[in-house]
């Protein structure tokens, strides 16, 4: 990136060639994470840490692996064990850390904004693992990077998302990147898990799956938040199932070389079946995988590397 922000909040301010600078970024790490011995020197000397004050396994376990691939050094935090038990607020918290001298600083917080909130504080690059509601735009880089590798481009992409909308900063973070690059994005879930406004994201709104799951190139399937619901939002996972979980059934009405994804963790048997999760025609994964070069590819950037 010619001149890269301090940190990664979100993706909703970011231009299509800056997300395109990332995803360029992971195919060339992609190809490092291929050699038999898959580590660069490129950030020898720097220490991340990762500060996930909610839990997380994809996330903060492929940061952790990135880091380690490019020869930093990282630290991990877990809010059970450390003195936010004891009543120690964020900040304090996060000002101790950097006393200790990290480079950059992956958060994750139930609280949206938190990221901006520690950005705006900290000398340290901060990159959002998702905070509350609001983003989590390395999800969304490394979504959008499955895309690109099984369709090549985002124009003409029909992509539908299913699911708690209401709760995702998964769909939110998608919705702008996907937008951003040309891509059509439609999204369909009962009445109450979509937020108000959310046509002015540019996405159409649907509550009637079975009438349009023919027409998507990719269905992602967000899981339902249940430590997130503010209860009676659906009358049961059993009837949410009936209505808009990714059936086998469901999975025959879909187009021909279309992809399933899902961000993890899944409810199996709520929002997808086990069969349809494990199908072929199930990226999630592929995922997973490019989860770790888009990691890897944010910290080099963020950490002020450059690609020779
Ligand atoms: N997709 C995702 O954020 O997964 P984790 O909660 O396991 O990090």
């Amino acid at each position: 990136m010619n001149n890269p922000k301090k940190d990664l909040l979100g993706i909703e301010n970011l231009s299509d060639s800056e997300i395109y600078q990332y995803l360029d970024a992971a195919d060339k790490f992609t190809e490092v994470l291929e050699r038999p011995i898959p580590i660069v020197p490129s950030l020898r000397g720097k220490t991340i840490l990762t500060l996930f004050f909610e839990p997380s396994t994809r996330t903060q376990l492929s940061f952790s692996i990135a880091a380690k691939r490019l020869s930093a050094d990282v630290v991990n935090f877990s809010q059970a064990t450390s003195s936010v038990s004891k009543g120690e607020t964020l900040l304090d918290t996060a000002k101790n850390i950097e006393a200790m001298k990290v480079d950059g600083v992956i958060v994750r917080h139930s609280a949206p904004g938190a990221a901006k909130y520690l950005a705006e504080r900290l000398d340290a690059f901060v990159i959002n693992a998702g905070d509350g509601s609001h983003e989590h735009p390395t999800q969304a880089l490394l979504d959008l990077m499955t895309m690109k590798q099984y369709f090549g481009a985002f124009k003409n992409l029909n992509v539908l998302i299913v699911g708690d909308i209401a709760h995702s900063r998964v769909a939110r973070s998608n919705i702008f990147g996907l937008k951003t690059l040309g891509a059509q994005v439609a999204i369909c879930a009962p009445p109450t898990l979509i937020p108000l406004e959310i046509e002015k994201c540019g996405a159409d709104v649907y509550s009637n799956l079975d009438s349009i799951i023919g027409k998507f190139d990719v269905i992602m399937v967000l899981r339902i938040q249940l430590e997130r619901q503010e209860g009676g939002l659906f009358p049961s996972t059993r009837e949410y199932r009936t209505l808009y979980g990714l059936t086998r059934e469901r999975v025959g009405k879909m187009k021909t070389d279309s992809i399933i994804m899902h961000p993890g963790p899944t409810n199996r048997g709520v929002e997808i079946d086990p069969d349809v999760a494990d199908s072929n025609k199930s990226v999630i994964l592929q995922q997973v995988k490019n989860g770790v070069a888009i990691r890897m590819a944010i910290l080099f950037i963020h950490a002020g590397g450059k690609i020779e």
